[in-house]
C-alpha cells in the first residue's frame, strides 16, 4: 500500500512539472483528486486493510494529498504569472504613435449669415420665433390674403402634401400664427426653410430658407420701416450703404416695397457685380394688409405694422461674392473651410 502510494505521488509530482499549461494542471488534478482520481481509488480500497492499519494508511493518503495540492497550486501560480507577463508585452502601447487629428467643423455661410442677421434684429428688440415647415394652405396662402385661385401662388407653386398641407412656400406663414396667438406689440424675426418647385440652378433651388419679419404696435408707419432696414443694411453691409425702394406687389401688404441696397463693391458707380446698376435687390417688405390683420383677430383701426422677407441664401451669396448657389449644398469641405 505504502508504495502504491510512493508511485502515485511521484507520478503525480512528474506530470505537475511536465504539465506547461493551466489546463492540464486541471486535468491532473481531477485524475488524482477527483472523485474518480486515483488517491480516492485508494480510499475506497481501506476495507482491504487491517482496522489497525487503517489511521495509518489514511494520515499517509492526506500527506500524498496535501503535498500534490501544493505542488499544484505552487505551479499554478507559477503558470498564470508567465501567462499575465505575456499578455503584457504583446498588448504593449505604443506611445509615440501619433494621434488622430480632431477636425473642427466650420459653420456654413447660411448659419453666419442668419445669425449676424439675428443680432442686429435681437439688437433692436425683436425675439426669434420658428414655425412649422409642413403647413397648412390656410397659413401658407389663405390668412396672408391669397386665396385659392389667386395669381399669386402661381409664382409660389410648392410641393404638396394634400389638399390642406403644403411645403410652406415661404415664411411669412409665422406671421399669421404669431398674431393669432400673440398680442401686440410684436415684433418678431422668423427664420427657416421653405420650398417651391422650382429647377436647380445657380440662383434657384427647391429648397432655401429666408427671414421673415414682423411688427405690430399703435402708430407704426412706413417710415419705421425704412428706417429699421435702413440700419440693417448698414450694419450687414457697411456703415456707407444707402437703400431704396421701389414700389412692388405682394397680396399681403399694402404698400408693398422692394428693397434695394446700394452695390458695396463699386459704392453704386456701377460694376460688374451690381450688372451696372449701383443698386442690389436684397428684400420685398410693405406695411400689414388691413384683411391679414382682421383675419388674425387684430383690428386694423387700432394697430398697424410693416413685415418684410429676405432670402437667406441670396444674403450669403452676396457678403461672400459667391455666384453660385449650389456651392452652398453640395458640403465640399474644400468650399466651406472659406468661411
Ligand atoms: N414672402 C415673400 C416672398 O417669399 C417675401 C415678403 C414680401 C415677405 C413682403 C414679407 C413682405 O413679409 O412684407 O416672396
Amino acid at each position: 500500500m505504502k508504495e502504491k502510494l510512493e508511485q502515485i505521488k511521484a507520478e503525480a509530482l512528474a506530470q505537475i512539472e511536465s504539465s506547461g499549461a493551466l489546463e492540464r494542471l486541471n486535468e491532473i488534478r481531477v485524475n488524482y483528486l477527483g472523485k474518480k482520481g486515483e488517491l480516492t481509488q485508494v480510499l475506497k480500497g481501506m476495507k482491504d486493510v487491517a482496522p489497525e492499519e487503517r489511521p495509518k494508511v489514511g494520515q499517509m493518503v492526506n500527506d500524498a494529498r496535501a503535498v500534490i495540492e501544493a505542488r499544484l497550486e505552487e505551479m499554478r501560480a507559477g503558470l498564470a504569472a508567465r501567462a499575465r507577463e505575456e499578455q503584457l508585452k504583446s498588448e504593449v502601447i505604443d506611445v509615440t504613435l501619433p494621434a488622430k487629428k480632431l477636425t473642427v467643423g466650420h459653420r456654413h455661410p447660411n448659419t453666419v449669415a442668419l445669425e449676424e442677421v439675428e443680432r442686429i434684429f435681437v439688437g433692436m428688440g425683436y425675439e426669434v420665433v420658428e414655425g412649422p415647415e409642413v403647413e397648412y394652405d390656410y397659413y401658407n396662402f389663405q390668412a396672408l390674403n391669397i386665396p385659392e385661385g389667386h395669381p399669386a401662388r402661381d409664382e409660389q407653386d410648392t410641393f404638396y402634401i394634400n389638399d390642406r398641407i403644403v411645403l410652406r412656400s415661404q415664411t411669412s406663414s409665422v406671421q399669421v400664427r404669431v398674431m393669432e396667438n400673440q398680442k401686440p406689440p410684436i415684433r418678431i424675426l422668423a427664420p427657416g426653410r421653405v420650398f417651391r418647385s422650382d429647377e436647380v440652378d445657380a440662383t434657384h433651388s427647391p429648397s432655401f430658407h429666408q427671414v421673415e419679419g414682423l411688427v405690430i404696435d399703435k402708430n407704426i408707419t412706413f417710415a419705421d420701416l425704412k428706417g429699421t432696414l435702413g440700419q440693417m443694411a448698414k450694419e450687414l453691409f457697411g456703415e456707407e450703404t444707402k437703400v431704396k425702394f421701389r414700389p412692388h406687389h405682394f397680396p399681403f401688404t399694402e404698400p408693398s416695397a422692394e428693397m434695394d441696397v446700394s452695390c458695396f463693391k463699386c459704392g453704386g458707380r456701377g460694376c460688374r457685380f451690381c450688372k451696372g446698376s449701383g443698386w442690389i435687390e436684397i428684400l420685398g417688405c410693405g406695411m400689414v394688409h388691413p384683411n391679414v390683420l382682421r383675419m388674425s383677430g387684430i383690428n386694423p383701426e387700432e394697430y398697424s405694422g410693416f413685415a418684410f422677407g429676405m432670402g437667406l441664401e441670396r444674403i450669403a451669396l452676396l457678403k461672400y461674392e459667391i455666384d453660385d448657389m449650389r456651392l452652398l449644398y453640395e458640403n465640399d469641405e474644400r468650399f466651406l473651410k472659406q468661411f
